[in-house]
């Protein structure tokens, strides 16, 4: 079977962020046959129309590049106000133009997300997956993985150090790989 190539992102630009630790966790926990390649929203700019019609920005060309080129997209999501940031909304709605030539249509994705809070970025990823649904990305329904109370399981140094959320993340990378070779019908 042929390996799978992710492409991560976050939804928050904090240097310190957790959401970010969670995608750096990913890395060391890695699956056999899965690379995972991060790419920083941060030099995306704010979606203008006009913009757009007088070309991509570079930002965004590398950024739409770079999901083409990956096999499937593992997203950080924090919550904001009970929703997606604008950060991310705003970096998918610059990837999912022009509708027809969108990167996003058709790529497996897994949904993941820290945040202070109890619930851990439910309410965000439910948001996240609508957004799915018009930009026909296909989502992996299981596991979810929501972490909750991110500030005690996120070290100074910027490390997941809970054991239980690092095999959450691992069991959503193995079942990401799996998802992607079997919409690929490996
Ligand atoms: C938050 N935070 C937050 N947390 C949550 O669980 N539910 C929410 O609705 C919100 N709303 C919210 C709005 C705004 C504008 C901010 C800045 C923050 C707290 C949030 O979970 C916390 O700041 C996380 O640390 C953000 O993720 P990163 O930056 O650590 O990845």
């Amino acid at each position: 079977m042929n390996n799978v190539h992710i492409l991560g992102f976050s939804g928050s630009l904090r240097q310190s962020s957790y959401n970010r630790a969670l995608l750096r966790a990913a890395q060391e926990l890695l699956p056999e046959d899965v690379t995972l390649e991060l790419f920083d929203l941060d030099p995306i700019p704010l979606y203008n129309g006009d913009v757009e019609a007088r070309g991509f920005p570079e930002a965004v060309v590398a950024f739409k590049e770079r999901i083409a080129a990956a096999d499937a997209l593992l997203i950080a999501a924090p919550e904001y106000n009970y929703s997606i940031p604008g950060v991310l909304k705003n970096a998918i709605d610059w990837a999912s133009r022009p509708p027809d030539a969108s990167p996003l249509n058709g790529k497996p994705v897994a949904l993941m997300g820290a945040s202070v809070g109890l619930l851990g970025t439910a309410r965000s990823q439910y948001h996240l997956r609508q957004v799915c649904v018009f930009t026909n990305m296909l989502p992996l329904n299981r596991p979810e993985v929501f972490v909750g109370r991110a500030h005690e399981k996120v070290d100074a140094e910027g490390r997941l150090i809970d054991e239980s959320t690092r095999k959450h993340v691992k069991g959503l990378l193995e079942a990401l790989r799996d998802w992607t070779r079997k919409l690929r019908r490996e």
